[in-house]
């Protein structure tokens, strides 16, 4: 009986340590145009488990790079607040949320401000991550932090266009530097 009821205290610490120890339930959410930052989302997705939500605007943006270049121009200027075409069931079961975009503009694209106004995620952490043509997140962690109140946000991650063949690697590297490895 004493053995028993030393084994069960051990599992109880054993359990809860793990728990503390462990990163909570994660969703990987991102808006794409091109793709490249689709990719990173999903091997961000491979390596934090949980799940993966596509950001998608209700009207699309143009398929012509040209084009949408003065779309997502006139959409910031305006602070534009995109319909999207689909909503995250449950959002309340997500401790850790992903947000990535490409660096539009040197910010966010503006689906992404109707992503984040969409939801309460107060006490939630936010995990920002772009893909950028060379300016980085710019000032896209800013403009979240602007539309998220009450909201951890940790180090985000930017990647050069696709990232390359070090993005898998780089990417380990990054979740254990901000403690959401698994
Ligand atoms: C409308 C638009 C605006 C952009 N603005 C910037 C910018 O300000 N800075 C930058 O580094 N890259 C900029 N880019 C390049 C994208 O961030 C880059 O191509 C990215 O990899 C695209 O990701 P995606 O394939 O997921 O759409 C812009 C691209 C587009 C289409």
């Amino acid at each position: 009986m004493k053995l028993v009821l030393t084994l069960a205290v051990l599992f109880y610490f054993m359990a809860t340590g793990l728990a503390k120890a462990a990163p909570g339930k994660a969703l990987v959410a991102y808006f794409s145009w091109g793709g490249n930052t689709r990719g990173i989302a999903e091997l961000i997705h491979e390596q934090t488990g949980g799940d993966i939500f596509e950001i998608v605007p209700a009207k699309p943006y143009s398929g012509n790079y040209n084009t949408v270049l003065d779309e997502a121009l006139r959409d910031q200027r305006a602070q534009a607040r995109p319909a999207l075409k689909d909503q995250v069931q449950n959002m309340a079961q997500y401790d850790v949320i992903y947000i990535g975009y490409p660096n539009w503009w040197a910010s966010i694209p503006m689906p992404i401000a109707t992503f984040l106004e969409s939801y309460d995620f107060s006490g939630k952490t936010i995990v920002p991550f772009c893909s950028h043509g060379g300016g980085r997140l710019g000032q896209s962690v800013a403009a979240i932090a602007k539309l998220s109140p009450n909201v951890k946000i940790l180090e985000g991650l930017s990647v050069h266009y696709t990232g390359g063949s070090s993005l898998k690697s780089d990417i380990t590297a990054w979740l254990k530097k901000i403690g959401q490895a698994r």
